[in-house]
This record gives C-alpha cells, sequence and structure tokens, in this order.
C-alpha cells in the first residue's frame, strides 16, 4: 500500500484539480457497476425510494445513472468547481462530512478512493453518513494497483487484498461484488466492496 505525502492541503487541491480538468469529459463508471449495484440494493430494499450519495463523480455520471435506475435522491459531491453543477453535484471535499449528512443515506458509492490523502479516516467519514442499515459500495479496478503510480494525483494506491484490509478496519465487510465487465477492458477486474457500519 502506498500513499503519497503533501506537504499541504492546498498542494493535494491543486494537483487534483488540474488532473481533473485535463479529464473533464471522461467517465469511468461502468454502466455493469451501476446495475450489479442497483441489483443488490432492490434485492435487500424492495422499492423503497432511497437516498444516495457519490463520491468523487466529475460531472456526475454516476448521480445520473443511479437516479434513473434506482429512482433515489442522489447527491454527488466533485472537488472541481468548474464540474459541480448543484444541486445533484455539489463542490466539497469528500473526507468531511456535512452535519445533515450524518446516518443520513441508504447507501454511499465511490470509484475515486484512489484520491484520498487519508484513505482509512476519509472511508470511515463515509461509513458516518450511512443511516445504520446503509452500505457502502467501494470500487476496486486495477487501476487502484497496477495502472498508475502513487503520486500527486492518484495519492492512494492498494492492492486488492491491502484495500480489503483497509475497508474492514473501518466497517464490516458484507460481500464482494465482481463486475461482468469485458477481459481486455484496461478497468478489469472490477470489484465492489460492499460495507456496513461496524
Ligand atoms: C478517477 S476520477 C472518477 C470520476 C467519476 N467517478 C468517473 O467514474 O468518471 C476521480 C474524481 O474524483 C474527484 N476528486 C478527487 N479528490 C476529491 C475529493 N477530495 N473530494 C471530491 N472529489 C474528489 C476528481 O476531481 C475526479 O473528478
Amino acid at each position: 500500500m502506498e500513499l503519497y505525502r503533501y506537504n499541504s492541503k492546498k498542494e493535494y487541491v491543486n494537483h487534483q484539480l488540474r488532473a481533473t480538468h485535463k479529464k473533464r469529459d471522461l467517465v469511468f463508471v461502468r454502466e455493469e457497476t451501476m446495475v450489479i449495484i442497483t441489483q443488490f440494493l432492490q434485492t435487500v430494499f424492495g422499492s423503497r425510494r432511497l437516498s444516495g450519495l457519490c463520491h468523487g463523480v466529475r460531472k456526475g455520471w454516476e448521480v445520473e445513472r443511479f437516479s434513473k435506475l434506482l429512482g433515489a435522491d442522489i447527491i454527488g459531491t466533485e472537488l472541481a468547481p468548474e464540474l459541480a453543477k448543484p444541486p445533484h453535484v455539489i463542490c466539497w471535499d469528500f473526507h468531511k462530512a456535512k452535519p445533515e449528512w450524518l446516518e443520513a443515506f441508504d447507501f454511499i458509492y465511490c470509484n475515486s478512493l484512489d484520491h484520498s490523502y487519508k484513505p482509512e479516516a476519509c472511508v470511515k467519514t463515509w461509513l458516518s453518513c450511512l443511516k445504520p442499515e446503509g452500505f457502502c459500495f467501494v470500487e476496486w479496478t486495477k487501476n487502484h494497483t497496477k495502472l498508475h503510480k502513487c503520486g500527486p494525483r492518484d495519492c492512494f494506491r492498494a492492492s486488492f487484498e491491502e484495500c480489503r484490509d483497509l475497508l474492514m478496519r473501518c466497517g464490516t465487510l458484507k460481500a464482494t461484488l465482481s463486475v461482468p465487465i469485458r477481459e481486455d477492458s484496461v478497468l478489469f477486474p472490477i470489484y465492489i466492496y460492499v460495507l456496513q457500519k461496524k
């Protein structure tokens, strides 16, 4: 496991914003991921209207897809002010929780943990925003270990096992979902860790 050390919060934000500006029109999250999480949630909660929080969403593709697939109320966070479009995508650092978010959400989804400068504290903060029966879905792909070097842009790098162990220090691991995508995809494999509060 590797964690890049910044000299200041300002340095972190500047690196993230520069990297995001270059990739502003890309979408990493996969439709297959949205579908598998939707099925999981519908199996547990039935057709109840859910509330969700998605972290590090760029222009908010996952916010839109979850809203449609689940008919849910979703908020997305994005560090880059140029991409945030309130009310659905707000400019916010996902290391922090708004007071009104505590114990408020049925689910949380994030595929951007590799952008956290303090991953363990960050996931604990996310879990604090779940209702007692809620689920936090954290995505791990090859991107999080092999493709990107640990550096000022992707500041947290962990193997599948290292990421799992970190998450298990934060909450209870209920399942690991494997996303069925093509083996020649640069993201392959994609796994979703499913966490609940301890
Ligand atoms: C790898 S991209 C993923 C974007 C989107 N989820 C997707 O699948 O296309 C990571 C995103 O997280 C954002 N980000 C990085 N650090 C963040 C932070 N501390 N709080 C909120 N968003 C952050 C970046 O600006 C970038 O848009």
